[in-house]
């Protein structure tokens, strides 16, 4: 079943619908995507969308990635795909779990003595428990959901905001945070309740950001599209619904930081939406100050 017209699903027009990656978002064929010397942290970058997302900021020139996820062959194996791409690339490999707040505390310090910089963070690391009607979940299993989905990319902001500022202030220009939410962010889908919820509480996360650190850091909320990966391969629910490449979130997230997305902040944007179309939608966005969450009273 298709989610319903207020999920945003088809924002930009039946025909301006993505699910691959194409010119406009791919640093292959447009040179000027390319994102010289900056460090990139990826959550949950061992497989799936994060993996892809790792692989096409390999191709954009940057000079070090931190890929966290707490499978280490998984994330062994990206880096020998990073490498394969570009040799010159620093790459800190590590494998924890993102709901220690000790362990994010932690590689922060690392990412500040060995990187002395951060341009963009992707909170991007997610969970799904089983969808099932409120007195048949699990609650151990639910509340797993809300700690990976919410508390996760609040650890990581809390710890790696600051130096996401003052790398901005000293290069002149804007950080970047992607907070990769879910189109499950905008409805309540049957049986989904953890993951709804947890989605819909980061995009709240995402305007506090905006919020606070506004000045220099550019924060949005992410639909990665309907990807064939480990997470949602698992939910019956999506059959027939996961028809997007995860190369097509890589070109996206690296199209959203090549620059002057600053008038995105705060809002929900879906990496299926086609960037063009997008922008040239950009007046009527901010005039009615769409894409976020609000009351229609
Ligand atoms: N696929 C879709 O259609 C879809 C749609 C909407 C939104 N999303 C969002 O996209 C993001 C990526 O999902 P995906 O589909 O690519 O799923 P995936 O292939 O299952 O990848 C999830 C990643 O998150 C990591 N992860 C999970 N729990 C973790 C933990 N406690 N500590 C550290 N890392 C952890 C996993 O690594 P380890 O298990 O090794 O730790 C893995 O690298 C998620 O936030 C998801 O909600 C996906």
């Amino acid at each position: 079943m298709l989610p319903p017209p207020s999920s945003g699903y088809e924002f930009t027009g039946p025909d301006h619908e993505r699910h691959d990656i194409y010119p406009a978002i791919s640093v292959k064929k447009t040179p000027s995507l390319r994102q010289e010397g900056k460090v990139i942290l990826i959550t949950g970058a061992g497989r799936g969308i994060g993996r892809a997302i790792a692989l096409e900021y390999a191709l954009a020139g940057i000079s070090g990635i931190i890929i966290v996820a707490r499978s280490s062959d998984q994330l062994s194996e990206v880096e020998s795909s990073i490498k394969a791409i570009n040799s010159s690339i620093k790459v800190l490999k590590t494998s924890l779990d993102v709901r220690s707040n000790d362990a994010v505390t932690n590689l922060a310090k690392t990412i500040e003595a060995d990187f002395g910089r951060l341009d963009v963070l992707i909170n991007n690391a997610g969970v799904t428990d089983e969808w099932k009607s409120l007195p048949e979940t699990d609650a151990v299993e639910w509340w797993n959901t809300i700690e990976v989905n919410t508390k996760a990319p609040y650890l990581f902001l809390r710890s790696l905001l600051p130096l996401l500022a003052s790398t901005a202030r000293r290069f002149g220009t804007m950080s970047d945070v992607i907070n990769m939410s879910s189109i499950g962010a905008n409805f309540a889908t049957p049986g989904a309740s953890a993951y709804c919820m947890s989605k819909l509480a980061l995009d709240m996360l995402t305007e506090f950001v905006v919020m606070e650190f506004g000045e220099d850091v550019v924060c949005v909320s992410a639909h990665p599209g309907g990807v064939p990966t480990a997470l949602a391969s698992a939910v019956s629910a999506l059959d027939g619904l996961l028809v997007d490449t995860p190369e097509l979130c890589g070109g996206w997230c690296v199209w959203m930081t090549a620059g002057a997305r600053k008038w995105l902040s705060g809002r929900y944007v879906s990496a299926t939406w086609d960037v063009d179309r997008l922008e040239s939608m950009k007046e009527d966005i901010l005039k009615g100050d769409k894409l976020k969450k609000r009351l229609v009273i």
